[in-house]
């Protein structure tokens, strides 16, 4: 067995050469590798201090003092140097100096765009912006807006039906078949059942607007989608004329394509407007003088309107004697084509990125 000297002189030769390896080291891997051949399980300095009870006390005092100070020493050494190799690190694989890396930002889609520019307009007149669900019931899609089963308006919405439409084969009276579209569900081919849902929610005055999506069974070509976007508007309260409907939609159409813009109102027929109107803009491309895209006439159309028909005020228990109300409908792909003077209605559901990082 070694003398107490010979291991207080073991002691420091281990701490010299610990202090040397240790301040080199040159990666956190080595540096783990030291820590457990001095201080790991099977070290010298571990089994020094684990036999200190086969020294004398005095030895034992002396050598367990010494080597537990080292021991100590090389532990702060240990994390010290860590601390500096994980700066050093950093410093390394961060290269402050280089160009940061951009990442590509998304941007709202041109026809949402569209429809928040359309409802400022509206929500500065006193509108309320609201919805209604893509996936709804017959009776509010066209029975409650004056469109009963077998009514021929039904032929101009090709409908997707969620539900078998079995119940119109049935040999049921007028009186049950529009009970029965309360149970048949479909994909809104318009926004006007919202003009239903919110009528029947509230009381006069509702001055409201409707956007969102539409779905009809129509061939895709460059004006036709089977998805496409509209924007319902209604206005109901005591006294409102046809004046009003006129009013609101002209300076509407003057601030959405410019003050210089011709609005005309066309006659035409809605079964839940009476009267109703096509409501056209002097064409953009050509100001009025005729060209390809308003096929010589120098108009376009733009929207459909008309005052609300009193069988859908009584349907949703308004009064139709004391109330009074207009409505409006357009397609905001339309829109959109004509202001943005977009040929095809397709690239809005494309996802060309292209094409879309124009707006
Ligand atoms: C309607 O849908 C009526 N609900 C509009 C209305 C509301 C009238 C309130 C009166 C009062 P229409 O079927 O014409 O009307 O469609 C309105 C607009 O939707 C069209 O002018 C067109 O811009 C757009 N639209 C219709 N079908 C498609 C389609 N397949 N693709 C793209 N846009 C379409």
């Amino acid at each position: 067995m070694s003398s107490a000297e010979e291991i207080l002189n073991e002691i420091e030769t281990i701490q010299k050469e610990a202090l040397r390896a240790i301040e080199g080291a040159g990666s956190k891997e080595e540096l783990e590798k030291l820590r457990v051949s001095y201080l790991g399980r099977k070290a010298r300095l571990t089994f020094i201090l684990r036999s200190l009870k086969d020294l004398s006390p005095e030895d034992r005092r002396l050598v367990g003092s010494r080597a537990n100070e080292v021991k100590a020493k090389l532990e702060e050494l240990l994390r010290s140097k860590e601390e500096e190799l994980s700066k050093k690190h950093a410093r390394e694989v961060i290269d402050f100096s280089l160009p940061g890396k951009k990442f590509p930002r998304g941007r709202e889609h041109p026809l949402q765009k569209l429809i928040e520019e359309i409802s400022y307009f509206f929500v500065g007149l006193g509108y309320e912006v609201v919805s209604g669900p893509e996936a709804e019931l017959d009776y509010y899609n066209f029975t409650a807006l004056n469109i009963p089963p077998y009514h021929p308006a039904r032929s101009m919405h090709d409908t997707f039906y969620l539900t078998p439409e079995t119940l119109f084969e049935l040999d049921l009276s007028e009186a049950e078949l529009r009970e029965a579209t309360r149970n048949i569900a479909l994909l809104r081919t318009h926004t006007s059942p919202v003009q239903i849902r919110t009528m029947l929610r509230k009381k006069p005055p509702v001055f409201i607007i409707a956007p969102g999506k539409c779905y009809r069974k129509d061939i895709p070509d460059a004006t036709h989608s089977p998805v496409f976007h509209q924007i319902e508007g209604l206005a109901v309260a005591e006294g409102i004329t046809f004046a009003d409907l006129k009013g609101t939609l002209e300076s509407f159409l003057k601030y959405l394509f410019g003050d210089e813009t011709k609005v005309q109102f066309r006659a035409s027929y809605f079964p839940f407007t009476e009267p109703s109107a096509e409501v056209d803009v002097s064409c953009i491309i050509c100001g009025g003088r005729g060209c390809r895209v308003c096929k010589d006439s120098g108009w376009l159309e733009v929207l459909g309107a008309g005052m609300v028909h009193p069988a859908v005020l009584e349907e949703v228990g308004y009064d139709s004697e004391k109330y009074t109300g207009f409505a409006f409908g357009m397609g905001v792909e339309r829109l959109a084509m004509l202001k943005y003077r977009i040929p095809d209605i397709r690239l809005f559901l494309e996802n060309n990125i292209q094409f879309l990082e124009q707006f």
